[in-house]
């Protein structure tokens, strides 16, 4: 019941991506508890899936820091995802239960 709870919750964000400027929120990640690197727990729904972009697309990625900090260097970011395509996702996010 939880995960589909979760689902519901997050259908209106994929569904609405292209009207969205500031792409997906999906909140401050560094407060989850390991901060960028993908756990089950923060990422039940595309656990151990190696088609990041399916659900991620470039466009709707990296768009906004919601650190509130302001000093992530999201045009770097944008610009090396671009560069290194899909397999960069795991240097920063870790191998999201891939390898296990
Ligand atoms: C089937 C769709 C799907 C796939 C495939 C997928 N994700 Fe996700 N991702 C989601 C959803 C939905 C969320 C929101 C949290 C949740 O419900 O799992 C999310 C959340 C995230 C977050 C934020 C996590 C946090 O701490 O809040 C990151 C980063 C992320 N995904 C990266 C990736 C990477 C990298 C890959 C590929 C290795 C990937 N995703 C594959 C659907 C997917
Ligand atoms: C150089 C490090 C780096 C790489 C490489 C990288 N990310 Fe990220 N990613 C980040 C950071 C930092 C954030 C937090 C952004 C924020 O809080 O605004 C983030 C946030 C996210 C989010 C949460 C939504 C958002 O836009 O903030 C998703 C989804 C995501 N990344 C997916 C991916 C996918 C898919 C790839 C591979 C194509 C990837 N990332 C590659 C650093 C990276």
């Amino acid at each position: 019941m939880k995960k589909v709870l979760l689902v519901l919750l997050f259908l209106p964000i994929f569904s609405c991506v292209g009207g969205d400027d500031s792409g997906q929120d999906l909140g401050n990640i560094f407060e989850s508890s390991e901060g960028l690197i993908l756990t089950e727990e923060d990422h039940p729904d595309g656990w151990k899936r190696e088609d990041c972009l399916i659900c991620h697309p470039l466009s709707v990625i990296h768009q906004e820091d919601r650190t509130e900090l302001g000093i992530l260097p999201l045009e770097d970011i944008q610009e090396f995802v671009l560069q290194e395509g899909p397999e960069s996702c795991v240097i920063c996010h870790g191998d999201n239960g891939v390898g296990e």
